[in-house]
């Protein structure tokens, strides 16, 4: 067994780490991220390596304020109206990337966008700053498996060989809702901790819903991912025997493993709690969790979208 990595302790080591070429992980609202200078192609192949993440797979940028992202990628008026709302805050947006970025090809994947984001956890941008520099950051898991929402979950995911700086637990659960604006047009390409009638509401307009396989989708979005070890089976409004059981709301009393996503049926609490409770009832070993119905409503799409993948047969 390799030494197990040194955690940096502060903001400021972490960002001479990131700044040295290292990668480390960082808290957000939405999720962990896995860091590293987006600058540095080598620092970003170390990304995923320690993910053994698909080179197809694009990464998102995370700026410390609009300014910063505005030197990466060209903002339409209605990506800027966005950006002005929603900043700092669970929003991606997919916007076309400015040739003298000096964003390497390895984090867009070749594509000719570029993912950004200004995350909402004040630490996170006060790293950002720190580092002085755009952050590649995807989520903080080996490609395929759960998503973390605190720093012990990382360093089990990565069996400590990654540095993590704990931020706490993340406060939205859920990833961020990734959106790419194209003029006028604006297409949600992965449904996440921003419910998609917030940004209606302001867009003025109908969001169209990338597909699975629509050539506009984003390329990590993959049918299965998520993936506990054990089955899910999705829409149970009773668990059976041996099953453990993921409940929402009122849900039935269960003798097997059960975590209640939010007994009083609060779709943040649930996201939330989504990745930590499956991960608990993933380790308790139960070979099916049946999961209750959950509305698919607001913060339900997303909630929905991340167990329809979980649940996907394995590739
Ligand atoms: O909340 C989040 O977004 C978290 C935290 C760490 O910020 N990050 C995250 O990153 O979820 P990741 O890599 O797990 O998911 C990023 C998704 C992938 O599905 C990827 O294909 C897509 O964003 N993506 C990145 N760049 C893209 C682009 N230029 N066009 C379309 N999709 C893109
Ligand atoms: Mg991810």
């Amino acid at each position: 067994m390799q030494q197990p990595a040194t955690h940096p302790q502060t903001i400021e080591e972490a960002a001479s780490l990131i700044r040295a070429g290292e990668i480390c992980a960082f808290a957000t609202e939405t999720v962990y991220g896995l860091g590293a200078d987006a600058t540095n192609p080598d620092a970003v192949l170390k990304i995923y390596q320690a993910k053994a993440r698909p080179r197809f797979n694009p990464l998102i940028v995370h700026c410390a304020d609009l300014n910063m992202a505005a030197r990466l990628v060209e903002f339409s008026p209605l990506a800027q109206r966005l950006a002005e709302v929603f900043w700092p805050g669970p929003l991606t947006l997919v916007l076309p990337l400015k040739p003298d970025a000096g964003i390497s090809d390895i984090v867009t994947a070749g594509l000719s966008t570029l993912a950004v984001r200004v995350p909402g956890l004040e630490t996170a941008r006060a790293l950002i700053a720190a580092v002085g520099r755009p952050l590649a950051a995807p989520s903080a898991n080996p490609s395929g498996r759960l998503s973390p929402t605190s720093a012990a979950q990382v360093r089990r995911a990565f069996d400590d060989q990654v540095p993590v700086l704990d931020g706490g637990a993340c406060s939205a659960g859920l990833e961020s809702t990734i959106i790419a604006v194209d003029g006028e047009r604006l297409v949600q390409l992965r449904a996440g901790a921003l419910p998609l009638a917030d940004i209606e509401r302001m867009a003025g307009g109908i969001i169209e819903r990338a597909g699975d396989g629509d050539a506009v989708a984003a390329p990590g979005m993959l049918k299965s991912h998520y993936a506990p070890a054990s089955r899910l089976r999705l829409d149970a409004k009773a668990p059976r025997p041996g099953e453990a059981f993921l409940a929402f709301a009122d849900s039935p009393v269960h003798e097997g493993p059960t975590r209640n996503l939010s007994p009083t049926g609060n779709l943040e609490e649930a996201a939330r709690n989504l990745f930590a409770m499956l991960q608990a009832l993933d380790d308790e070993g139960a070979a099916t969790i049946a999961v209750a119905p959950i509305p698919n409503a607001g913060l339900g799409e997303a909630i929905n979208d991340r167990l329809k993948r979980a649940a996907a047969p394995r590739t």
